[in-house]
């Protein structure tokens, strides 16, 4: 894994990827450059021996890999900036949002490998789930956008049609777990619990229940077969969840945000 990697847009998700390559160790510190305007908020990475840098055309040219970490509404800027030196030896990779690959084909107007990935906040700890999907690569460069992902997290490769519901349910899906650990706490301190303790367990349990899916393989409702004994407390528990609409809203809630994101 000898590529130079520059991530341009060493914000909140360009330094988590940074620190996740590094801490996971896909590759050196020293073959990650990191750029933005004000790169005082990032001398962390120089500390860990990054290169720090707000010359994205230099950046650019020294390496293989460029990760556009930037606001939707730059892009064309940023990319118009720097993509005089990009060359045949390049591989690009988009996390910004909305913007689609032909949109930066259409910038860039060389035909080069262009990658969409959809991260969410949890590859801050190499916990993302990544959405990818892609033009022009080939399987080893395929490969390796795979690789550096599934350093960061899970990863799998989507139509790019897709790419809309991955934003829905991989990367607002942490927003709405987060609700849902909420009201287990809520629930927890009502039957008893302190809010720290509630919290703890209903967090563990949560990552539990979602690393048996992972593990096992299994549909959630094989787990709750395991769980729930006839006449027992917890499928009248869950029975009263669904009288009150339960999973309905929870459908409803991730289609709302899915239409929201499709017509504005
Ligand atoms: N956060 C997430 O969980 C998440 C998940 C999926 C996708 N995304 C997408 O990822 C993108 C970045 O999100 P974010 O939360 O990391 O935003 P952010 O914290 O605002 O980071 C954007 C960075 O771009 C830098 N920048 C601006 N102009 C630049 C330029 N000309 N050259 C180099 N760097 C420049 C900014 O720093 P300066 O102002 O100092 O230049 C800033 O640090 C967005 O498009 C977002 O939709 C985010």
């Amino acid at each position: 894994m000898n590529k130079k990697i520059t991530i341009i847009g060493g914000g909140n998700l360009g330094t988590a990827i940074a620190e996740g390559l590094i801490k996971s160790q896909f590759c050196q510190p020293r073959d990650i450059t990191v750029t933005k305007r004000n790169t005082a908020t990032i001398q962390h990475l120089a500390e860990k021996g990054v290169t720090i840098s707000s010359d994205n055309v230099a950046a650019v040219r020294n390496s293989e890999l460029i990760i556009l970490a930037i606001k939707p509404f730059q892009v064309s800027d940023v990319v118009n900036g720097f993509k005089k030196v990009l060359t045949a030896k390049h591989l690009l990779v988009s996390v910004v949002t909305g913007v689609l690959i032909a949109d930066i084909e259409n910038i860039i107007k060389k035909k080069l490998p262009v990658f969409r990935a959809m991260p969410n906040t949890a590859i801050a700890i190499q916990q993302s789930m990544t959405c990818i999907s892609y033009s022009n690569a080939t399987t080893a460069q395929t490969n390796f956008v795979t690789a550096l992902f599934a350093n960061l997290g899970k990863v799998t490769v989507i139509d790019e049609k897709l790419m809309d519901a991955a934003t829905v349910l991989g990367a607002c899906g942490t927003a709405y777990a987060m609700r849902y650990i909420r009201a287990n706490i809520q629930g927890g301190i009502e039957i008893g619990f302190d809010s720290a303790t509630a919290n703890l367990i209903a967090a563990q349990t949560v990552k539990g229940a979602a690393e048996l899916l992972l593990q096992n393989g299994t549909h959630p409702e094989q787990e709750i077969d395991k769980v729930t004994t006839p006449k027992g407390c917890t499928i009248v528990g869950l029975n009263e969840m669904e009288h009150q609409g339960f999973s309905s809203s929870l459908i409803k809630g991730i289609a709302t945000s899915y239409h929201k994101i499709v017509n504005g």
